[in-house]
């Protein structure tokens, strides 16, 4: 199960539904799943749903057939989203209690919300999470990390994780740098300019009459022009005024 607007790699049901239109993605009640490329046909193990909408999750997840739920702990690649209070902790009860894995997508928002991703942010704990982009400072590294009971799968589990640059010197080399870099001092000064900016973005854009909204996080935030509020999903970003 993958969320609207969100952009996963899942064996064969890859990049469904990334930036769907309005008219192709359906009704939030039951959203369609649309390919995001050329090659897709079918994903019968995959559903899509609206993010932020606990109540419609918790329908789908009580059907009794989902094995996990991948989603952006905040919504960042699309606009700049937090999760609604209780959102996320209801997810994480949810998929305990229907025995779905749940697997946090910690590409963008790693590092950015703060030194130790979502989990941290939110005090929420997923069964697994994954990193990419800023874990190594741009060189090309990913990780996924999580239980230690999910992750021996990898050892003597017969799960296959093979690849060309899997444990790549450099790209290691790089993320150990970056992580070594990474002090909290650096990230209370880049917080603090980075409130700065956003709360100045605000101040300009209302000094000069226009209608927008600024969400986001101290590292990491979004400009939404003509909207009334702030954006929830996917959908309330789709009314965006992209052309301003
Ligand atoms: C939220 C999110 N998840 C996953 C990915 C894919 O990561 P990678 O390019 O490391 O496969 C991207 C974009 O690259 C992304 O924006």
């Amino acid at each position: 199960m993958k969320f609207e607007g969100h952009y996963h790699g899942w064996f064969d049901n890859i990049l469904w539904s990334t930036a769907p239109g309005e008219n192709a993605a359906g009704p939030a009640e039951a959203p369609v799943k649309v390919a995001g490329s050329v090659g897709q046909e079918t994903a019968p193990d995959l559903d899509v749903l609206g993010w932020n909408d606990l109540e419609r999750l918790e329908a789908r997840l009580a059907r009794g057939d989902i094995a996990a739920v991948i989603m952006e702990p905040a919504m960042c690649n699309q606009g700049a989203i937090a999760p609604t209070p209780g959102y996320l902790e209801g997810v994480a009860e949810a998929c305990r209690r229907h025995k779905a894995l749940l697997i946090f997508d910690d590409v963008i928002t790693g590092f950015r919300l703060g030194r130790e991703g979502a989990q941290k942010w939110f005090c929420v704990t997923p069964d697994l999470s994954i990193f990419a982009k800023a874990i190594a400072n741009g060189f090309p590294f990913a990780a996924i990390v999580g239980r230690a009971n999910l992750l021996d799968m990898f050892v003597t589990g017969g799960v296959l994780h093979g690849g060309t640059f899997n444990g790549q010197p450099v790209a290691m080399a790089a993320m150990v740098a970056t992580q070594n870099a990474l002090t909290p001092e650096l990230y209370q000064g880049w917080s603090q300019r980075g409130l700065r900016l956003r709360d100045g973005l605000r101040n300009i854009l209302r000094d000069a009459g226009l209608k927008a909204q600024v969400t986001g996080f101290e590292l990491m935030f979004h400009v939404g022009f003509g909207l009334d509020a702030p954006a929830r999903n996917y959908r309330d970003l789709l009314r965006c005024d992209k052309a301003l």
